[in-house]
């Protein structure tokens, strides 16, 4: 039977990382994969140029049901040691907005950088090959179509539910629950969310159409672009929100954040009274936004006609507009899946199942999923290069 020290199963950013970091440590390492090519999704990330670290990454922008989980993988590998690496290997980057590292070519320059590091170093990287059957007898005997594999240590790096036609299975639950691991409820996160066919009577004129948006559920907010869609409501800022939104509840969205519609409205008023409401809107909203929400707010007619209580009602849509969607796009475009390994299983600093030694989990298998903006890529570098130290 074939042998090896490190068996890592998927070919993602974390499984890569690992392979790196346990083929430096003179590990003989073989990394499998059921896709054709690794690292599909950094590829297609960020629009092609991955959005692959955030300056910042403190624990409150990651989800868990133990958010300090993340905290000593984030520390021992930073952002700045991510950044070293590509420097290194010559590769530009670029600050977009709030911290968000982007490069300046290609994404696919961070895969040939990982591809070529993990030949430097002698990993057996196998693709094409998809596993059957997993057995331990203290070791871990993977079957695969080509046959088993014997490993003294095995890494589940093969992602969550998120985007299936890029070869996402949920195979790491199903491993976490043949060894008795908990699994907490997964669900898909940064995705659009929709509406009823109802509300979509009327909002479908507007797709198509962004603002610069505060999106509010419950306590948490983001100030970022939402995007009217033919089907609800995406951008930044609803896919941030989508993390926290539950079935059932109503979003508070700012339409016109930063600004003061009513106050200025009334300001308007006082100067150029027979300008038309619609008209004066127009500064602040895109058209078909402004249509909506006078609609809404049931004011026509010129600035001078307004009272008081009608400017501030209409302030009151633009700024507290709520929506109550009906659920989300899936996992059919979820960036990631919320959930997954417990992490009251696993070791922080190791990523392995306290109670299988030898058995690890990394990168978004784990029950930690960051906020938009790379936080997602540097947990699965950071969680990729804590294994890789101790397989
Ligand atoms: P990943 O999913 O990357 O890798 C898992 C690997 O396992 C895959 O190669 C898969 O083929 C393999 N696999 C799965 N099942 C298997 C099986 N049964 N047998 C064998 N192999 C199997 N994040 C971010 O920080 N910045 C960004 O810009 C973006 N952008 C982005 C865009 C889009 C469209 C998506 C879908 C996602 C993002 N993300 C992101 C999220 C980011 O891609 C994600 O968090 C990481 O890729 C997770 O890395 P992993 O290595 O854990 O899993």
């Amino acid at each position: 039977m074939e042998r090896t020290d490190v068996l890592i199963l998927g070919a993602g950013a974390a499984g890569m990382m690992c392979a790196i970091e346990a083929g430096r440590r003179g590990r003989r390492v073989v990394l499998l994969d059921h896709a054709t090519r690794p690292g599909e999704k950094i590829r297609i990330s960020g629009g092609g140029r991955c959005n692959f670290t955030n300056l910042a990454v403190p624990p409150e922008r990651f989800l868990s049901r133990n958010p300090r989980f993340a905290v000593s993988a984030l520390r021992r590998f930073t952002p700045a040691d991510f950044i070293a690496r590509l420097d290194a290997a010559g590769i530009s980057w670029h600050e977009k907005v709030l911290g968000q590292l982007f490069c300046d070519g290609s994404a696919r320059q961070i895969v040939d950088m990982l591809t070529g590091q993990m030949a430097a170093v002698g990993v057996e990287l196998r693709l094409a090959e998809s596993v059957r059957r997993i057995e331990s007898d203290g070791a871990f005997v993977v079957t695969t179509d080509r046959g088993p594999v014997r490993s003294d240590r095995l890494v589940v790096a093969t992602g969550g539910k998120s985007i299936p036609k890029m070869g996402a299975t949920g195979l790491a639950y199903r491993i976490a629950e043949q060894f008795g691991l908990a699994v907490t409820e997964t669900r898909p996160a940064l995705v659009p969310l929709t509406f009823a066919e109802q509300e979509l009577v009327r909002l479908k004129p507007l797709a198509g159409v962004s603002v610069e948006a505060r999106v509010t559920a419950g306590r948490i907010g983001f100030e970022e672009g939402l995007l009217f869609t033919h089907r609800g409501l995406s951008g930044p800022s609803i896919l941030q929100i989508s993390s926290y939104w539950r079935e059932g509840e109503e979003l508070s969205v700012d339409l016109a954040r930063g600004r003061d519609v009513a106050a200025e409205l009334k300001a308007a008023r006082a100067e150029a009274g027979r300008v038309a409401v619609q008209t004066a809107l127009a500064r602040f909203l895109p058209d078909k936004v402004v249509a909506m929400v006078l609609s809404q707010s049931g004011i026509s007619g010129r600035l001078a006609d307004q009272s008081n209580a009608a400017l501030d009602r209409l302030g009151a849509v633009v700024h507290r507009w709520q929506v109550k969607p009906v659920g989300s796009e899936g996992y059919r475009t979820a960036e990631v899946t919320l959930g997954g390994v417990d992490t009251d299983g696993l070791d922080s600093r190791t990523m392995e199942a306290r109670s299988v030694p030898g058995l690890h989990f990394i990168g978004e298998a784990v029950d930690v999923t960051g906020w938009l903006g790379g936080y997602n890529f540097q947990w699965a570098w950071s969680s990729g290069w804590a294994a890789g130290q101790a397989v």
